[in-house]
């Protein structure tokens, strides 16, 4: 499915890319400390469309973060904006950015068919398109920039599998509950933690449980879900969830039941309320996406097809729907359990004053993060 993948770090990226951050035309925008704009050029306006604030807690802690430093480090005009889970706000959002001047549009589809909408709109009117993080169908972007998210499942299933090894789990009954089903990046995740979980149900080692898709991501939806299949299948041995936020609901519905650290339950993100709960012993892993990475690399493309250039990128992968190898950049994810939380700190991603706060103050000490 994929081909020429490459992981890379965010300066590595941007000298593939050919790109160094110049100074640009500077607005209110993109107002600097102090800085005066070095010479000024030509460039245009990248409009970014977030998809929800509830789904994961990334997209407003992380992503438009640090989108917003490397708009703001390189002097290009940005306008970012979160289309609150609404498929009708989406087209909106991208029409006005497209009316205030975007020449660049980067988005994260809520789901294929109105993604494409709004790339095909775009197309029409000359602006350049990025699919971030989530390959948009059959969407046709010009680039795609996200992580290896068949390794993320990859990782997913691993885990898992090592968690119930490490609690010597005995032909466990294995629960998936996975991303939306709208969502490219929520089926890679499945191949990838499919690809490790099938050989083991066909080996009669793990016997599969239930195994449903949560529409939209949506975390509540998940804990009524989870609630469903445990009062069918109360034996359920092990949990694999598709991100944090799914991981906590189950996590909710297995402490109603005292089974919480009882049953390992994997997760995706590394969010402050995933590692917390890793550092509770309620979470058996979770996988750590160096978001700012992704963002440079992003947010060097974007930059340069502002100012009129036509990047490369280093690799490319295949839409499933159309054919078409879209060109790409892909990142490497790291997964992440109780003894290198601390990695995750180390990295700047999350900060020892949030993750450590009250009962946790202690287990971090525990997990060796300084
Ligand atoms: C992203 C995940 C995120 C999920 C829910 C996926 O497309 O890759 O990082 O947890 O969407 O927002």
């Amino acid at each position: 499915m994929r081909k020429g993948i490459l992981s890379l770090t965010a300066a590595a990226a941007a000298m593939t890319l050919g790109l160094t951050a110049c100074g640009g035309e500077s607005d209110t925008t993109t107002a600097q400390d102090g800085a005066a704009p070095a010479e000024s050029q030509a460039a245009g306006k990248v409009g970014v469309i977030l998809p929800d604030s509830k789904s994961s807690a990334r997209w407003e802690t992380a992503d438009r973060k640090y989108l917003e430093e490397a708009f703001k480090a390189a002097g290009i005009a940005y306008d970012i904006q979160n289309a609150q889970g609404d498929k009708t706000q989406f087209q909106t959002i991208a029409d006005q950015m497209m009316t205030n001047g975007a020449t660049v549009l980067m988005i994260v589809n809520l789901d294929s068919g109105t993604g494409k909408a709004v790339l095909d709109k775009a197309k029409s009117q000359g602006v350049a398109t990025i699919d971030y993080d989530r390959l948009t169908l059959n969407g046709g972007a010009a680039y795609y920039v996200s992580f290896d998210n068949t390794k993320v499942g990859t990782l997913q299933g691993e885990g898992l599998v090592k968690c119930l090894t490490d609690k010597k789990a005995d032909n466990p009954i294995v629960a998936e509950l996975n991303g939306s089903p709208t969502d490219n990046n929520a089926t890679l995740f499945k191949n990838g933690y499919d690809s490790v979980l099938t050989p083991k149900y066909d080996a009669k080692e793990y016997v599969k449980g239930p195994d449903q898709s949560v529409p939209d991501w949506d975390n509540a939806q998940a804990g009524t879900l989870f609630e469903q299949m445990l009062t069918e299948q109360p034996k359920i041995a092990g949990v694999l969830a598709a991100n944090d936020g799914l991981g906590n609901a189950a996590i909710a519905v297995l402490k109603k039941n005292s089974l919480n650290g009882k049953v390992p339950v994997t997760g995706q993100d590394a969010t402050v309320q995933g590692l917390q709960n890793i550092l509770a012993g309620d979470q058996c892993m979770t996988v750590y996406k160096a978001i700012k990475k992704e963002a440079d690399a992003a947010a060097a493309l974007a930059i340069a097809l502002a100012k009129g250039e036509k990047p490369a990128a280093t690799g490319s992968v295949k839409d499933t729907e159309s054919g078409a190898d879209v060109p790409a950049v892909l990142l490497d994810p790291q997964a992440i359990f109780l003894d290198n939380v601390k990695e995750v700190v180390a990295d700047g991603f999350v900060t020892k004053d949030e993750l450590c706060v009250g009962e946790f103050a202690a287990k971090c000490t525990e997990a060796g993060i300084q």
